[in-house]
């Protein structure tokens, strides 16, 4: 039987840098859900689809492949064959993302794909619904959180690295919205998972976090 391993929480609480060190700890892979549902999005976007139209979106969903591939160990992610990584990541996929991620059609697709997936590997996945919705039975669910504020400032370091202009109290909207949207959604709305272990990650660091959920990750393979 594969191990699964669940890690759910807000936007930029550090689930994929802590998942993906985590992952390489443990040798398991790593399975990024966001970045799924960031090329559904994608697709939507480039093919002239509002946000708003479920419709159209729901009969869509049939046309659309995503497969991830690993180089490298790299996550490397698939929309009908053409590699979307680097595209998926920009913001306005992501808002597009946090709307079309609430129809049942797009989650029902995704959400089989990442069964599949985990049961064929141990992984760790991280998203929204992991530990509640699609890995109801993982043997370890981590629930990471951070305050609004420490993700908001975590966000506006990144982007100034980057040499893009902006603005601390617009991305804390942003992340407010966004949380506000991922938690009130009708259908896998974000939660934790009643057995799942909440992390704060506002006072710790990258490694830290890491090294907690190793700790924890040994100690489920024991009592299983
Ligand atoms: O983690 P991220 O920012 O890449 O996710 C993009 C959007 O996808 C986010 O607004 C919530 C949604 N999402 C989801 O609904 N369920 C998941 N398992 C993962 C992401």
């Amino acid at each position: 039987m594969s191990y699964n391993i669940a890690i759910d929480g807000p936007a930029g609480a550090g689930k994929s840098t802590i998942a993906k060190l985590a992952a390489g700890k443990l040798n398991f892979l790593y399975v990024d859900t966001g970045a799924m549902y960031r090329a559904m999005a994608y697709y939507f976007m480039t093919h002239q689809i509002a946000p708003e139209q479920e419709e159209l979106i729901t009969a869509c969903c049939d046309q659309i492949q995503i497969q991830l591939k690993y180089e490298n160990g790299s996550q490397q992610i698939y929309l009908n064959g053409q590699n979307v990584s680097s595209e998926i990541r920009k913001e306005e996929v992501g808002k597009m993302a946090s709307v079309t991620s609430a129809y049942p059609a797009v989650r029902r697709k995704l959400t089989s794909l990442q069964q599949e997936i985990a049961a064929a590997e141990d992984i760790i996945m991280d998203g929204r619904d992991i530990g509640t919705c699609v890995l109801p039975n993982a043997q370890l669910k981590i629930y990471l959180t951070a305050s609004v504020h420490t993700r908001a400032v975590r966000r506006y370091q990144e982007l100034i690295e980057k040499g893009i202009d902006c603005e601390l109290s617009e991305i804390e909207k942003d992340i407010e919205d966004r949380d506000y949207r991922d938690m009130h959604r009708e259908i896998s709305p974000l939660k934790a998972a009643d057995d799942a272990v909440v992390l704060d990650s506002s006072d710790l660091t990258i490694e830290q976090v890491t090294e907690k959920i190793i700790k924890l990750a040994g100690a489920a393979k024991i009592t299983e």
